[in-house]
């Protein structure tokens, strides 16, 4: 603690462990994060620490500040101060591919397909035509979603739209994962489908962060981070 700035120290964390390789985050890092709203405090010197393989949750009443973290790690609000670091010194100024978020509420685009809502993001990430497919093809089948892909996305019930957000979210394969609430609309083996494929990303290598409400969902994670009125909870 005690580093404090707008946009993080280059090489405070980085570097001097050589466990940063390819581009790759070596951890999430957040520092004394505070995140203002006019006259809101949405988080209060928020700290948090994540490595790859982790699957970490986050809860909190509504309002306690768990979308303003997950935005302020994806680098969508900005910070009034603190630092997070993505584990080069400057974890926003990463290659994009390397952070995927999982919004609240889902973020799908009403006037495509649940295919497409998938497909579209890896392609502007640059996967080409072919592998593009076969990612959104089998993100949509492991969510139980592979006969759904051409509806769109008003055709489809709440928990399906919301596994098709989970579908876009995992396609991607980011090393850090953030999703907001991904199982908030979901029956239990639906649930338990999309936590399963939460936890598989971690072992895989990835950071993954989910806020919950749930607190059978929080305890698939491997530990529990609790934020109340935008400070976190110290048990
Ligand atoms: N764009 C905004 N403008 C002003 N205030 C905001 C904005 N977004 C969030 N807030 C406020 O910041 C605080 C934290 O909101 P946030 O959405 O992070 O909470 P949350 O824990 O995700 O809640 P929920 O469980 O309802 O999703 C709340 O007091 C909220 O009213
Ligand atoms: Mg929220």
């Amino acid at each position: 603690m005690g580093k404090h700035s707008e946009h993080g120290h280059r090489g405070a964390v980085s570097g001097h462990d050589g466990a940063v390789r390819d581009g790759q985050p070596a951890r999430v890092d957040v520092r004394a994060v505070t995140v203002t709203y006019g006259e809101v405090t949405a988080l209060h010197a928020v700290s948090l620490v994540a490595a790859p393989g982790e699957f970490v949750a986050i809860t909190g009443h509504s309002g306690a500040g768990k979308t303003t973290l997950i935005n302020a790690i994806g680098g969508i609000v900005p910070l009034a101060s603190g630092a997070i670091d993505l584990g080069r010194g400057s974890g926003h100024s990463l290659d994009p591919s390397a952070v995927a978020i999982i919004p609240q509420g889902n973020g799908l685009a009403s006037v495509l397909t649940a295919y497409e809502n998938v497909l579209a993001p890896l392609r502007a990430r640059g996967h080409d035509p072919k592998d593009a497919a076969a990612r959104a093809t089998q993100a949509l089948v492991s969510v139980g979603l592979g006969e759904s892909g051409t509806h769109l996305v008003e055709e489809l019930s709440g928990g399906q739209q919301q596994r098709a957000a989970v579908a876009r979210g995992l396609a991607i394969g980011a090393r850090v994962l953030l999703a907001d609430e991904p199982t908030s609309e979901l029956d239990h083996d639906n649930r338990e489908r999309v936590l399963d494929l939460m936890r598989a990303q971690a072992d895989a290598g990835a950071i993954v962060i989910m806020t919950t409400h749930d607190p059978e969902a929080a305890a698939r994670a491997d530990r529990v981070i609790e934020l109340d009125d935008g400070e976190v909870v110290q048990h």
